[in-house]
């Protein structure tokens, strides 16, 4: 056991050296039918392990430390070390794996890319980590600390196209045909669900941001609307679907144009409008209305026209009703206001799941359409939840800890959670008691 032990190391360095590369290109291709991407073995244990650890690692942790690292948390190292472990320990067991056999295929590919990254920032956050401000290397540091954020923010995009490569590769989807229908729908998918996290993030943490653009919300969401190209045809022949893609195009170009003129008032201060809801409504109902093969994809696609039809509505009656056109109500958001992210989420989600391979397995199966989507829509409770897990992490943490004078920090720590509630409540029981002058004071330490 314990001569075991002691040569853990080295046999795990040697699994990482020497079978790597070497694994890399040997299995391919073997055991696979002509014209088929897959072999028919099922997916072994190690495999199974990749995924499970490599979601924990790119899905979780480092979107979460990636959070921690944005408000300072003294949490930001440990947790991105833990994550880094886990992927490197994923990356080794992704090429060690044997069961089914994969044809060369995207998800091999573009993993190279993000353990770049990933290297990248271990290499950086080492740099910072190291906390040298003197001379030359002040001014390098601010470059760095800039590049390890841009590069920080942009993985969370990057993982998430790679778990998506992972799960078409496992199944052996969306090869020759079906590519174009892949594309369009992990592309629409994710733009909705993406387009709800950002509407989480205004609701909660975008405000100051807004103002300081001096536009209305419905400004920028006109603005993507108007310049948004659907993607389209690759080569093809002209279908029905084809014609009704290009409508739905020209339809959001128009919605676009008019929700940018109305969303300035007379005097030209921002002003509210209903036309982003309106074409979440129209996209709704133009793409649910896709003629389907198979009942279960009818069905599916009909549930999911009502969801995002839904999240239109509900954005209506939003702005108009419980907003009252106001950019933002005092205090908290009302629990109304969750309704058009969640239900974006929701959308994204069943489109998503939505493409006929998916839809011939699910129903070749035999789960039904009821079933199907109640676990697209658990999916998408989950992920809520997630995104505001990290969006409470962000807002309960002060970020300007480098402002506050090193002593008190230190005595605070880095996490600042506990702090804010003593910090609120010692502004509490002080008001009213502090001048005004004070106050203008307090404000400019
Ligand atoms: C595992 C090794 C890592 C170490 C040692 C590390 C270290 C650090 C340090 C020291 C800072 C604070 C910089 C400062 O003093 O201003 C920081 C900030 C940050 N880190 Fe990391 N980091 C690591 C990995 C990561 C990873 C994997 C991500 C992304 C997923 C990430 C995302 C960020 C972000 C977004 C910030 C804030 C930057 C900004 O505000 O512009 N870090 N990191
Ligand atoms: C973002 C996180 C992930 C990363 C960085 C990653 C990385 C890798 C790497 C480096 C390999 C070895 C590729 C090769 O043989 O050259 C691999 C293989 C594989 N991964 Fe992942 N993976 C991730 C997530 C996933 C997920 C979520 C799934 C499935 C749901 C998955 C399914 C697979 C499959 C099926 C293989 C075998 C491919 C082959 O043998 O050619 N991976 N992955």
């Amino acid at each position: 056991m314990s001569l075991h032990r002691r040569y853990l190391p080295l046999i795990l360095l040697s699994i990482g050296t020497r079978l790597v590369p070497a694994a890399a290109h040997d299995h391919h291709g073997e055991g696979i039918p002509e014209g088929e991407a897959v072999s028919p073995d099922p997916l072994d244990s190690i495999l199974w392990i990749h995924i499970f650890t490599m979601i924990s690692a790119f899905g979780i942790i480092f979107p979460f430390g990636m959070v921690l690292g944005i408000v300072r948390s003294r949490w930001h190292v440990p947790v991105q070390v833990l994550g880094t472990a886990l992927a490197v320990l994923g990356w080794l067991l992704g090429h060690a794996h044997k069961g089914r056999q994969f044809a060369p295929n995207i998800h091999a590919a573009f993993a190279t890319s993000l353990m770049s990254m990933l290297a990248l920032q271990v290499g950086l956050g080492i740099y910072l980590k190291l906390h040298l401000e003197k001379g030359w290397h002040g001014v390098i540091r601010r470059h760095m600390v800039r590049l390890h954020g841009i590069v920080g923010k942009v993985m969370p995009v990057v993982s998430w196209t790679q778990m998506l490569f992972g799960g078409i590769t496992a199944m052996g989807f969306c090869r020759a045909d079906h590519q174009g229908q892949c594309l369009a729908h992990f592309i629409m998918g994710s733009s909705f669900i993406g387009y709800g996290m950002i509407m989480v993030i205004m609701l909660f943490a975008g405000q100051a941001w807004l103002k300081r653009t001096g536009k209305s919300q419905e400004f920028w969401d006109s603005l993507v609307i108007t310049v948004w190209v659907t993607e389209h045809r690759w080569g093809q022949e002209w279908v029905h679907n084809d014609i009704q893609h290009t409508t739905m195009g020209v339809v959001w170009w128009c919605a676009g144009l008019l929700g940018l003129w109305l969303s300035r008032g007379n005097n030209r201060q921002p002003k509210r409008n209903l036309i982003p809801g309106i074409v979440i409504f129209l996209t709704g109902y133009a793409m649910s209305a896709h003629p389907q093969h198979l009942p279960l994809s009818t069905m599916v696609h009909t549930v999911f026209g009502y969801t995002l039809m839904a999240a239109g509505l509900t954005r209506v009656i939003e702005i108009a009703f419980v907003l009252r056109d106001k950019a933002t109500l005092d205090g908290e958001p009302n629990s109304f206001q969750h309704m058009t992210p969640f239900l974006l989420f929701a959308s994204g989600f069943i489109f998503m799941c939505a493409t006929e391979e998916q839809l011939a397995l699910v129903s070749s199966i035999g789960i039904d359409h009821v079933s199907y989507l109640l676990v697209l829509y658990s999916v998408a409770f989950l992920t809520y939840l997630f995104t505001m897990i990290l969006v409470h992490t962000y807002i309960s943490n002060p970020r300007d800890v480098k402002h506050v004078p090193p002593a008190v920090a230190a005595e605070r720590g880095m996490n600042g959670h506990a702090d804010r509630r003593v910090h609120d409540a010692e502004e509490f029981e002080l008001e009213g008691l502090i001048s005004e002058d004070e106050e203008e004071g307090n404000k400019r330490e």
